[in-house]
């Protein structure tokens, strides 16, 4: 789709969100992260959080090596130590070059294709396969947790399962970060033994080929996507990637859809004088 200056084309970007779990807005400008930005609040306002707002990062060359070979990413879910967890997750690749004192043979910049997997599917597979995993991993709550950066120190407010169901079992929400998860509690109706046997069903069918979504992103496409729904991750990269983006509430994104599904009020009659 294009990027419309007009409702409409945020109406068809959210409702595309909204049942396929991403989008990807092609035609957003590239020379400048400014327009991304703009892109992005068309929506709503960027969340901020201990990471900062809109952000555009190149990797810093003082960090060479690993910037040659930026690892590989599996696919998870973003913010799991919030009780409310951002609700859209947004990239665009800005460019995506040799590193410029790499030596010439190996100057490359290759590989980095994004990654996503729906986890609402993934559930649903989960459910019929093995209703007990699905049970475990929907009702067993964890502590999840952000202690990486000096000074920060963020857990829910309470423990928050992986698949997290509505009142009649509708999914909602999927919680999923390896390295953010904490230990899995003892004390609850099943044991740290049976919750990893199940989550090890569940991570067998998130990176099972059938699951997997494989993207490149390239200057001039945005990608969208539901961080409660749509886990992402990321193949291995060479060079130097510019990357720019940001997060969005979810009640900010849904007011939005919500609001650009009404119809304009019609106009008051006039009265004859
Ligand atoms: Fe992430």
């Amino acid at each position: 789709m294009s990027k419309e200056d007009n409702d409409n084309g945020v109406k068809e970007m959210l409702t595309k969100i909204r049942n396929w779990g991403y989008v990807f807005v092609d035609g957003t400008p590239y020379d400048d992260p400014e327009a991304t930005k703009a892109l992005l609040e068309r929506i709503a306002f960027i969340r901020v959080t201990h990471y900062g707002g809109f952000y555009d990062f190149t990797p810093n060359l003082a960090m060479a090596d690993t910037a040659y070979t930026n690892l590989a990413l599996a696919a998870h879910t973003d913010t799991t130590y919030f009780s409310d967890p951002a609700g859209l997750q947004a990239f665009h690749l800005l460019s995506h070059q040799p590193a410029p004192d790499a030596n010439p043979d190996d100057a490359v910049a290759s590989g980095g294709k994004s990654l996503l997997v729906d986890g609402y599917r993934a559930a649903f597979v989960l459910k019929a396969r093995n209703p007990k995993a699905f049970h475990i991993l929907s009702t067993v709550g964890l502590q999840w947790q952000a202690n990486g950066n000096e000074g920060i120190s963020i857990s829910p407010y309470k423990l928050f399962p992986v698949i997290e169901l509505g009142d009649n079992g509708e999914l909602h929400r999927i919680r999923w970060n390896n390295d953010d998860r904490g230990a899995v509690p003892f004390g609850q109706a099943f044991s740290p033994t049976e919750w990893y046997e199940a989550a090890r069903e569940w991570d067998k069918i998130i990176r099972s080929k059938e699951a997997e979504r494989w993207v490149q992103l390239e200057p001039g496409k945005t990608l969208i996507f539901d961080n409660w729904r749509v886990l992402h991750g990321r193949s291995a990269f060479s060079g130097i990637r510019r990357i720019c983006g940001g997060y969005i509430n979810r009640d900010d994104y849904i007011s939005r859809w919500k609001n650009t599904m009404r119809r304009p009020r019609a106009p008051k009659p006039q009265l004859d004088q």
